[in-house]
């Protein structure tokens, strides 16, 4: 049984250093890597600290933002998907990247990241 609270709004974790496996399980990891005009953008929910993938507990989307922008999302089954979303963006560094997701049971948490 989950006993991690049920939460709403957008979370947010300020430092990942002193974060808890509860958030850690949580929050999205962002990597970045340029080539030319274009850059990789790779999302990963549980990096640190696996996340859940069971029918009654799992990532349903991830979504990531350029500059404000919504510019891909990925809907995830509860069943034989691990949580991550990569796509290539023609951008600019310095771009502001945002990178949501969503668990069934412990709501929507946003990482961001600048564009190399
Ligand atoms: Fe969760």
């Amino acid at each position: 049984m989950n006993d991690a609270p049920i939460l709403s709004g957008i979370n947010t974790v300020a430092d990942v250093d002193s974060a808890s496996d509860f958030e850690k399980k949580h929050l999205p990891h962002i990597a970045c890597v340029r080539d030319g005009d274009r850059v990789a953008v790779t999302v990963i929910v549980g990096h640190l600290v696996s996340h859940p993938n069971q029918p009654d507990h799992f990532i349903q989307w991830i979504e990531v933002h350029a500059a404000g922008t919504p510019v891909a999302r990925f809907d995830a089954s509860a069943v034989a998907v691990d949580p991550i979303l990569t796509c290539v963006l023609n951008i600019d560094a310095g771009t502001e990247i945002a990178a949501m997701e969503n668990c069934n049971l412990h709501g929507a948490w946003l990482a961001t990241a600048v564009a190399p």
